[in-house]
């Protein structure tokens, strides 16, 4: 069916989303520029006290900024682009998106553990929208934490598959939230968009991976990410 023969409503959705993908698109661009900025003042700032946190902020609010941007373009697009799938390192994304996210961490009172597994793990994917997607569990462990806590970042590798799990002690979630926590503009917080679980469940499912989610409200969540590795990685 072409757009022209579609019904007015149907139209005026179509063109919507296409000028949300454009604005989102816009800003996604700007602010890629703006958190590399942030990102090289909040390494500067890294080890002064009084700074750390101001910077920190800064950091958390420009990538939340940005994280919403490309979440926007990823569902408002009407077309969505093939993924790019080439051999990366998936310990290696992660082991970046621990150290941008202790960055953002300073004054926030959470802590963030490491426990990197399997000193390489090589999935076949595409690294720009598996970061988008970590990228959104973390600032949600982070949001779901505004008095501190402990932000765990894990991986590990065994029959192979690798397991990213990114755990909070947070607010947690109670069963009629967990069980729609995945569907696009669904959301609980006053300022979320609903997108950040949408575009995961998308991309695992775009890379054949597995998302699962435990969670207690009032104890914390863990998000695991499971994806097959390549061919001859090792475990
Ligand atoms: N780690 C978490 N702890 C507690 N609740 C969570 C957590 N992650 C997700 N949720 C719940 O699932 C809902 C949907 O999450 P999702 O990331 O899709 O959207 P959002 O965070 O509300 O907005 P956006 O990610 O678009 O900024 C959240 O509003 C929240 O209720
Ligand atoms: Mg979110």
């Amino acid at each position: 069916m072409s757009a022209a023969s579609l019904p007015t409503g149907a139209r005026a959705l179509m063109s919507l989303g296409a000028m949300t993908a454009t604005v989102a698109h816009e800003l996604r661009n700007l602010l890629g520029g703006v958190e590399l900025y942030a990102t090289l003042v909040a390494e500067q700032c890294a080890a002064d006290p009084a700074l750390a946190p101001l910077t920190g902020r800064l950091l958390g609010g420009v990538r939340r900024l940005h994280a919403v941007a490309a979440n926007l373009l990823a569902v408002g697009r009407p077309s969505r682009p093939a993924l790019e799938r080439a051999p990366l390192d998936l310990a290696r994304l992660v082991d970046e998106l621990a150290d941008s996210a202790a960055l953002a961490l300073p004054g926030t009172g959470i802590r963030l553990v490491r426990r990197p597994g399997p000193a390489k793990a090589v999935v076949l994917g595409d690294a720009e929208r598996l970061r988008q997607a970590l990228l959104n569990v973390v600032l949600n462990a982070v949001q779901a934490m505004p008095q501190g806590g402990v932000l765990t970042i894990a991986t590990r590798a065994r029959d192979g598959v690798v397991e990213v799990s990114i755990r909070d002690t947070g607010v947690g979630m109670d069963r009629a939230t967990l069980r729609r926590a995945f569907e696009p503009f669904f959301t609980t917080r006053p300022r979320g968009t609903g997108l950040g679980l949408a575009v995961v469940r998308e991309v695992a499912a775009a890379h054949g991976a597995r998302v699962h989610i435990t969670s207690r409200p009032g104890r914390g969540t863990t998000v695991r990410l499971r994806l097959p590795l390549a061919e001859g990685s090792p475990a």
